[in-house]
């Protein structure tokens, strides 16, 4: 049994064969309308979500399956104290694979521990988000083809934004990626990532709190929004929260055939503005999420080589 929980646990080898079955089901939905049949999903998110946790339950549902949940830790047991060891003994005799979103950092590794079904992490406080990355990774290969050669711009909360930490995780396994990050200082990414990732990888990274003059070298801007839930004071987030606004004016300076990407939701950080550059492919990203997901489990039920 195989289970989510840090983009490290899938080999490049798995990865590429999640995207390839993601873009092959993103050509023909229909051929894979009956692969989950008889399967259950159960979506265990004691955090907020739109994306995450509708496109798991479009997955599963485009897959044939059926879907259960709860989407907030007040209308779970969670409210009078259950853990979520127990909470997972009891899910795995309702369910045969788990997407559960936690504000604790590490939840979805103690769920594993008990779990009798695959548990996918849908997002652990401000560590990892990894099928998050799986729909960037979609997103980044089917529009620019590869997933190696490029600079990455990431721009915004790179301290609490999780899907930072896991896509700068992921990619630095592929040749010649570089890094531009651009925050405030306040909210550069973590000492650990910047130790144990960037600079033992020797990977070429720079730090800036500018992001109109690093423009023009990025391949992909990758946006997100400063993570308010995750501080500690109000007065903080307030003065932080509009540090970056992309506009059309700094979309000027970019590549003609750079991406925008976000993981969404969105706040201030990108202007509407922007929606209508041909660029912008965030909402495209949030469509390409439920393919990868689709992909994913099949392939943590063992479905993927099934027959269609
Ligand atoms: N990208 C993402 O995780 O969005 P949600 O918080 O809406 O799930």
């Amino acid at each position: 049994m195989r289970h989510l929980i840090s983009p490290l646990d899938l080999s490049i080898e798995e990865l590429e064969h999640i995207l390839c079955l993601g873009q092959e089901i993103m050509e023909s939905p229909e051929k894979f309308s009956h692969i989950c049949e008889g399967k259950k999903l159960a979506t265990l998110f004691y955090e907020p979500s739109t994306r995450t946790r509708l496109s798991f339950e479009a997955a599963m549902l485009n897959l044939g399956g059926k879907v259960l949940g709860f989407s907030s830790a007040d209308s779970s047991s969670a409210a009078k104290g259950e853990s979520v060891a127990d909470t997972i003994r009891v899910i795995s005799s309702y369910a045969d694979i788990c997407a559960m979103r936690h504000p604790k950092e590490g939840a979805p590794t103690v769920a594993a521990m008990y779990s009798e079904i695959p548990v996918i992490n849908a997002g652990d406080g401000g560590h990892n988000h990894p099928t998050q990355t799986l729909t960037d990774l979609l997103t980044i290969k089917t529009l620019m083809g590869r997933l190696d050669n490029m600079t990455i711009g990431m721009c915004g909360d790179l301290k609490f934004g999780r899907t930072v930490h896991s896509l700068i995780n992921a990619m630095v396994r592929y040749p010649n990626i570089r890094f531009v990050l651009i925050s405030p200082q306040e909210l550069k990414i973590p000492d650990y990532l910047r130790r144990e990732v960037l600079d033992q990888k020797n990977i070429e990274y720079i730090e800036t709190d500018q992001l109109e003059q690093n423009m023009p070298k990025l391949d992909i801007l990758y946006m997100t929004r400063v993570q308010r839930e995750r501080f500690f004071n109000e007065e903080d987030y307030i003065r932080l929260k509009d540090s970056f606004i992309l506009d059309t004016n700094k979309m000027k300076y970019a590549k003609k055939d750079m991406f925008v990407l976000h993981p969404l939701p969105r706040v201030n950080e990108i202007a509407t503005e922007v929606d209508n550059d041909p660029r912008a492919v965030y909402f495209k990203q949030a469509k390409y999420g439920v393919y990868v997901r689709m992909a994913l489990i099949m392939s943590l039920l063992g479905l993927d080589k099934a027959k269609q």
